[in-house]
């Protein structure tokens, strides 16, 4: 039984919370001792009789009954999104910080976490095998990191076309309108949801490419695409290449040692093609690396890392009112955001010291959702009823219940049916999936031998694998969530 898979969670029932209740006690005593010790001699402003905290606690009891309709993202039975239970170490790191409201848009806004935040981009830069190269910083999230790495771009290259998969995050599109660069392309892929080499390659042809993006870890299906592919094809034509990571990124972390090189061979990683991929990460020109999805923070913790520093000259601002101390380092001056939240950096700083992202730390928890994803792919693999849509690179299953014929419009009718019942749709489902809704043209390559008369878009079951629980007790909730599969499509 390894510990760093449970010590670092309240737990799917509350397991821990005595430990988050003493260790919160902690910080509410170093906030007290702080307060207390600056400026001693002052006179507290405090009248004797302090505020009355009745009304309060009455706003706070209906506040809390409100919060009870939120879902349970910390439950092994939801597995629609990207959503998971906080670590112990991002509550604590947060609220540390959160009470004393530090702002990373300047280091005198929050010189503590500016340095945390300095030494997890550092941390980052490693992790991804930039090393000594290169920069970078937080960022609210994946979409603003994908947005920066553009504009950064763009201003110091030129214009030129953006390439991305069909199966890219939408942000993609969005980002290319903010900047006014109506010269994008969306790349076909593959029956494996990667990014089609051939097509990609057509594109570049006709010249004049700034930016190509390649996805580990697409958001809907997980898929990676073949990054080395595409190295070959940057040393024929000049593009930037941006590594969209926001979800897969961590999965680097299977494949590190304690010093974060890389583990040799590829047994820790079951698939060669994944492993090849995750080295081949090292390559990006930029990145976008989630710490709030696979990092084990919660939500307000993207990064941005560039391999060049003349992408930090190209949105270098300053301001008359702000950034004065100038022997120390300002992230505002080069970062899209303005103020930030020193309190996220602390949180990822903290959970990275307990939760390092490498194979016998963070790993750890990665490697039980990829193998989760590996068990439940091979379970409906085995069964009569369901087949995959496509064998998953990461952690993201999409699977559908066979129709009588192939036909996606029967196909998409068993579908709903069972999206209804496990889903938010229904008011209380045994599990929670989401669904992964493709375009009738993808649904030709990866479903090419059905029947599409209506042209409709295909609907599959959709599983993201994103907590660790999965692969616990021997895949307890993976098998239960067969089964339930199973009585469902035979009722
Ligand atoms: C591949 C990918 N890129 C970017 C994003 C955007 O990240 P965020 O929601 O943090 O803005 C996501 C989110 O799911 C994603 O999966």
């Amino acid at each position: 039984m390894d510990d760093l898979l449970f010590s670092n969670f309240i737990g799917p029932g509350a397991e821990n919370i005595d430990t988050l209740r003493n260790l919160l006690n902690k910080v509410i005593d170093f906030h007290e001792g702080w307060r207390k010790s600056y400026y001693q001699e002052d006179d507290t402003l405090f009248p004797p009789s302090i505020l009355d905290t009745k009304s309060f606690e009455k706003e706070l009891e209906i506040f809390l009954e409100r919060s009870k309709k939120n879902l349970p993202y910390f439950h092994p039975r939801y597995v629609a999104q990207m959503l998971k239970d906080p670590t112990i170490p991002t509550i604590l790191g947060y609220l540390t910080f959160m009470m004393s409201n530090p702002n990373n848009h300047a280091y005198e806004g929050g010189p503590v976490t500016t340095e945390m935040e300095m030494e997890v981009t550092d941390l980052l830069k490693r992790f991804v095998g930039y090393n000594a190269d290169g920069w970078g910083h937080l960022t609210s999230g994946g979409s603003l990191a994908n947005l920066e790495a553009l504009w950064a771009a763009r201003d110091t290259y030129g214009q030129g076309k953006v390439l991305f998969s069909e199966v890219s995050h939408y942000s993609w599109k969005r980002i290319c309108k903010i900047l006014s660069i109506p010269d994008y392309k969306e790349i076909s892929v593959d029956s494996n949801f990667r990014i089609n080499l051939n097509a990609l390659e057509d594109e570049l042809k006709k010249e004049n490419t700034l930016m190509v993006v390649a996805n580990l870890g697409s958001t809907g299906s997980g898929s990676v695409d073949d990054i080395e592919g595409i190295l070959s094809l940057l040393n024929k034509y000049n593009f930037h290449l941006h590594i969209d990571a926001a979800y897969g990124g961590f999965f680097r972390s299977l494949i590190l040692d304690s010093d974060y090189k890389i583990i040799p061979g590829f047994q820790t990683v079951p698939e060669e093609y994944l492993y090849r991929q995750l080295i081949a990460l090292q390559e990006a020109d930029s990145l976008t690396i989630d710490p709030h999805k696979h990092g084990a923070v919660s939500y307000g913790a993207g990064a941005v890392l560039y391999r060049n520093m003349e992408l930090q000259q190209a949105i270098l601002n300053t301001a008359p009112y702000t950034y004065h101390k100038t022997d120390k380092p300002n992230i505002g001056m080069f970062s899209l955001e303005g103020s930030r939240p020193g309190a996220m950096a602390a949180a990822t700083y903290l959970t990275f010291r307990a939760l390092p992202p490498h194979f016998h730390g963070l790993g750890k928890l990665v490697n039980s959702s990829y193998l989760s994803a590996r068990h439940l792919y091979e379970e409906i693999e085995k069964t009569q009823d369901f087949a995959n849509l496509s064998k998953p690179d990461l952690d993201i299953n999409c699977f559908f219940n066979r129709p009588g014929k192939k036909d996606i419009t029967e196909l998409n009718t068993k579908s709903l049916k069972l999206y209804n019942r496990l889903s938010v749709e229904n008011a209380k489902p045994e599990f929670i999936l989401s669904k992964f809704v493709i375009s009738p043209e993808i649904a030709k390559t990866v479903l090419s031998d059905y029947i599409n008369s209506q042209n409709e878009n295909l609907i599959s079951l959709r599983t993201v694998n994103i907590k660790h629980w999965g692969s616990l007790d021997n895949f307890r909730y993976i098998d239960l969530l067969v089964k339930e599969l199973e009585i469902i499509a035979n009722n």
